[in-house]
């Protein structure tokens, strides 16, 4: 990649902890690769960028991020290709896009080239946690915390950028069924809805559970004001399948602008498929399940790449999803993975070599 010479402080992990990692049983993010990153930003500027050994770390329990949450993050992965080579997929998107969610919560944006220098060398130094072979990537988790000892409501003049790392396989491995929501909000008009704000994750951990205890493994939001449009689930865009068309929602203020949705898209546009970006309304998706022109619903996200939906509820009814031929979720999935572990000819420029 093309990174300017910014000094790192690198201090290397004496011992590599990656033999006692069984990488074919993997809990989405629950291991670390050996080295994190951490950059704070004091009096007004980002310090020097360490890359240390993963490990715990020492915080104030009166820093602002336990109290009002002034937290963000990001998600993007790693793939390693036959041959080796490391590669990441529109890491440009991920970087604008943490700005974008920080600037909402009124923290100072890092600079790219903190972000790309420190990310490439935290990757080279632990290139053998990326796995070769379909689904297997490192999981990379950029977050900004605010570090600020003190209980006052207001906004801190200290934070710590940060990136950790994970091995992970694929995500999800069967398809999800899904509500519809009617009652809870995951975001509002005006709110931080379109940023990866880390409240907006925590809020959704009851009605999840909720969900979850009738059976259910996913909620679809809908527009807080009048729960008649279908807007996006937890961690991923929604997409659904009417007929031959295929259609999924504009991003608004309350809908992360998913890298994987945007990708998709451009994708169905390439091989003529016929995308709507438009408000998908409830009525008109029950309607379709009812007389048999919803054909698929499928969610996408960084995690997952693409999931499938196998049925959803809505008021109080279920709706199976039919199992068809040549499911264009399984299809977008395909052409995505390719281009990210290098299989095929990029042709938009979107992988990029990280060292
Ligand atoms: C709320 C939400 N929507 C959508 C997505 C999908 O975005 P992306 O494709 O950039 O991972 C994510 C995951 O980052 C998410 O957290």
């Amino acid at each position: 990649m093309n990174n300017t010479d910014i000094q790192l402080d690198i201090k290397k992990a004496e011992n590599s902890r990656i033999d006692q990692v069984d990488f074919s049983n993997l809990q989405f993010g629950k291991i670390n690769a050996d080295h994190m990153m951490y950059c704070d930003y004091i009096d007004g500027a980002w310090q020097t960028p360490q890359i240390v050994p993963y490990g715990p770390m020492e915080i104030e329990p009166s820093a602002k991020v336990f109290h009002y949450g002034q937290a963000v993050f990001e998600g993007m992965k790693a793939f390693k290709d036959e041959e080796d080579q490391v590669w990441l997929f529109r890491p440009e998107q991920n970087f604008e896009r943490i700005n974008t969610s920080s600037k909402r919560l009124a923290i100072p944006e890092f600079p790219k080239d903190h972000f790309f220098t420190s990310l490439t060398t935290l990757l080279e130094m632990d290139k053998d946690w990326i796995k070769k072979g379909e689904g297997n990537s490192l999981y990379i988790r950029p977050f900004v915390i605010a570090t600020e000892n003190g209980v006052s409501a207001s906004e801190s003049n200290r934070y710590r950028f940060m990136i950790i790392t994970c091995p992970a396989q694929a995500y999800y491995n069967k398809p999800i069924k899904v509500i519809f929501a009617q009652e809870y909000s995951r975001a509002a008009d005006g709110g931080v809805g379109y940023a990866k704000a880390a409240g907006n994750y925590g809020a959704q951990f009851y009605p999840t559970k909720l969900a979850k205890a009738k059976g259910l493994d996913q909620i679809i939001w809908t527009d807080a004001s009048s729960h008649e449009y279908l807007e996006e689930a937890g961690t991923m865009n929604i997409f659904f399948r009417v007929g031959d068309k295929l259609l999924t929602a504009p991003t608004n203020d309350r809908i992360l602008d998913g890298v994987t949705r945007k990708s998709i898209i451009q994708l169905a546009k390439d091989t003529n498929v016929d995308v709507v970006v438009e408000k998908v309304s409830v009525k008109e998706i029950v309607n379709a399940a009812k007389n048999g022109e919803l054909k698929e619903i499928f969610g996408a996200g960084t995690a997952a790449t693409v999931v499938r939906v196998d049925g959803f509820e809505y008021d109080g009814t279920y709706y199976d999803l039919p199992t068809i031929d040549e499911p264009y979720g399984t299809f977008f999935k395909k052409s995505l993975q390719d281009i990210q572990y290098n299989k095929v000819k990029d042709p938009h420029g979107w992988t990029v070599k990280a060292f």
